[in-house]
């Protein structure tokens, strides 16, 4: 028998992004909606063993939608990975009379969601929210969107300025372990060649890469970087490496880092973050627990929280071709 859920806890937990707020906005409104209380816990697990928690109704979420970060704040919980963390995090919903979770945040978020809900069997709901986009289960994560029009935009200043002056650029952009954002950023500013964990291009091929540009009448070159790539140097170390093998160029680095996962949400996904707020609240008073909600297909649907943690958010390889036809 599923538990009759009446109070709702919602939390954002992980590296923030762009759409969080409105996330929270949409499973407070849900909530409000379906005349359930919502509680917002403050740094994520770490204010569950707290009881860092305040009431929210539908007016407390007003003028965030278009805000970047997190009003209930985030936080890589250590303590909430201990048996003991947890035992006093349940002790603390049990005592507020919170009898249903929604976690927004990546896979570490999910992974000490389902954990919670083996020992406690305590209803858990999770919504993808990391600008990596690396949550299998959703085409997109909150947050993916937004960043990749940030990077686009930087990309296209430093093209200004390495026009200007005839330099290649190393522009490394976040993604630990997956190039959902160089993949996309780099087609989306028309980088010359772009770098990513799934694919290792090798040192070789890139310098015979940047050479084929020099030789078909390019000045100046952007290569993208995801922070996880495989190619086995650093920004800084390719920037050596390819000025020590090429004097044809003029070679700089701009790490793009934080900048990032702030700035205030795209419409996608402020719209995504509330589509994703309903389902999660609904889901959960339909008495389903473990679940990841996601876009598939341009519809909501239910990914089981085990599979979303498990299953690898593969890139997208018709995007991969497009890119290399078009750095020719
Ligand atoms: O949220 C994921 C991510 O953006 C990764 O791409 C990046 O490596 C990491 O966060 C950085 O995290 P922190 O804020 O802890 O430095």
């Amino acid at each position: 028998m599923s538990k009759i859920i009446k109070k709702i806890g919602v939390m954002t937990s992980g590296g923030d992004s762009p759409g969080m707020n409105a996330a929270i906005r949409s499973v407070v409104r849900t909530c409000a909606f379906h005349n359930i209380e919502c509680v917002g816990i403050y740094r994520g697990y770490e204010g569950i063993m707290e009881g860092d928690f305040k009431t929210m109704d539908a007016r407390s979420v007003k003028g965030i939608i278009n805000k970047g970060g997190t009003v209930l704040k985030s936080a890589r919980s250590k303590g909430f990975r201990t048996p003991e963390g947890r035992k006093i995090a349940h002790e603390q919903l049990v005592k507020a009379g919170i009898d249903g979770l929604i976690v927004i945040g990546g896979d570490g978020t999910f992974n000490g969601g389902l954990v919670f809900n083996k020992e406690f069997d305590f209803p858990v709901i999770g919504i993808p929210s990391t600008i990596d986009n690396d949550i299998f289960g959703t085409t997109h994560t909150i947050g993916f969107d937004s960043a990749l029009n940030t990077v686009v935009e930087c990309i296209d200043k430093i093209r200004d300025t390495a026009s200007s002056h005839n330099r290649l650029f190393f522009i490394e952009v976040m993604g630990r372990d997956a190039g959902h954002i160089a993949l996309n950023a780099g087609v989306g500013a028309g980088a010359e060649e772009i770098l990513i964990p799934e694919e290792n291009l090798g040192l070789h091929r890139l310098l015979e890469s940047l050479h084929r540009s020099k030789r078909s009448g390019k000045s100046s070159s952007i290569v993208v970087v995801a922070e996880g790539d495989k190619i086995g140097k650093n920004v800084f170390e390719l920037k050596d490496y390819v000025e020590a093998n090429m004097d044809e160029y003029d070679v700089r680095v701009s790490v793009l880092g934080h900048m990032q996962r702030g700035g205030s949400p795209s419409c996608f996904d402020r719209v995504l973050a509330s589509r994703m707020g309903v389902k999660a609240v609904e889901t959960l008073l339909e008495g389903k627990t473990n679940y990841m909600v996601g876009l598939l297909n341009e519809q909501m649907e239910l990914t089981p929280l085990e599979q979303a943690v498990k299953g690898k958010s593969e890139i997208d390889r018709e995007l991969l071709r497009v890119s290399e036809i078009m750095t020719t």
